[in-house]
């Protein structure tokens, strides 16, 4: 009976456990970059055309299949099948570079540590402009939140403009909200369930203890009847 109230408690709280954790996912969900737009000012390659790609170290190339002309400024969705290019899911850099392949070597246009904080603006925008090499505009809106998320400073009034994610702060609310009664119910369902149990418990003991007098009771009885006798 006692190990198996044990398990009952072991039970409970990894359940609570369980209930708390998915309560509060991790906002680490990977803040994905995009390659907005580019413009070549030269290529290294003179025979053919350049095949142009990005790459993170570890991490596998992203051909640019379009990107084939200098002087020519190409810009992109965000939706094309070769996106995004990479993602950040904290505020550590990457070393990343952009090349240029062909049959016998490759050539770099540059190689930079890419980190989440370069992305600024509204819509977490970074342009990257090397002299005589490129230019290129990334995009990463959850750059912005991945930065935000870390820092531990208020965040800012709210303005017109910010009303929505003032609503996804009032979403997340509510969640916590409700997974903070979920486990309240749940921990109040134990506790009374343990005190229920204790009751029991004494009660079973009030009972046998009662029997064990009764037992006695009868046996001085017997005693008694026998001395009598
Ligand atoms: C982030 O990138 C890694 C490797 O590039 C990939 O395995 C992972 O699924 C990506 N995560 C998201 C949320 O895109
Ligand atoms: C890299 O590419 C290979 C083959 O295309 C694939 O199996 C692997 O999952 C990719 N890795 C990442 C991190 O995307
Ligand atoms: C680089 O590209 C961005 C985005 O297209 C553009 O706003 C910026 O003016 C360009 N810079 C130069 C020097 O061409």
């Amino acid at each position: 009976m006692l190990c198996s109230m044990n398990s009952g408690v072991t039970l409970f709280s990894f359940t609570s456990l369980i209930i708390l954790i998915s309560c509060f996912p991790g906002h680490v969900t990977g803040a994905v970059v995009t390659l907005h737009s580019i413009e070549l000012y030269k290529t290294h390659e003179w025979l053919s055309k350049p095949t142009v790609y990005f790459q993170c170290k570890g991490e596998n190339k992203t051909i640019l299949p379009d990107v084939k002309k200098t002087k020519v400024v190409y810009t992109f969705k965000g939706e094309e099948s070769w996106q995004p290019l990479t993602n950040f899911t904290n505020k550590k850099c990457k070393r990343c570079g952009l090349y240029e392949k062909d049959f016998l070597r490759h050539d770099t246009f540059d190689e930079w540590e890419f980190c989440p904080s370069d992305f600024g603006g509204d819509t977490g925008t970074y342009t990257l402009l090397k002299e005589k090499e490129f230019n290129a505009t990334f995009l990463c809106p959850e750059c912005l939140d991945l930065m935000s998320d870390h820092k531990a400073s208020p965040p800012p009034p709210l303005s017109d403009s910010e009303k929505k994610s003032g609503k996804k702060g009032l979403h997340v609310l509510v969640v916590i909200a409700i997974c903070a009664a979920v486990a309240a119910v749940v921990i109040i369902g134990f506790v009374g369930g343990y005190k229920y149990y204790q009751k029991r418990k004494r009660q079973q003991e009030q009972a046998r203890f009662l029997k064990l007098f009764e037992e006695h009771d009868d046996m001085e009885d017997e005693l008694g009847l026998e001395e009598m006798i």
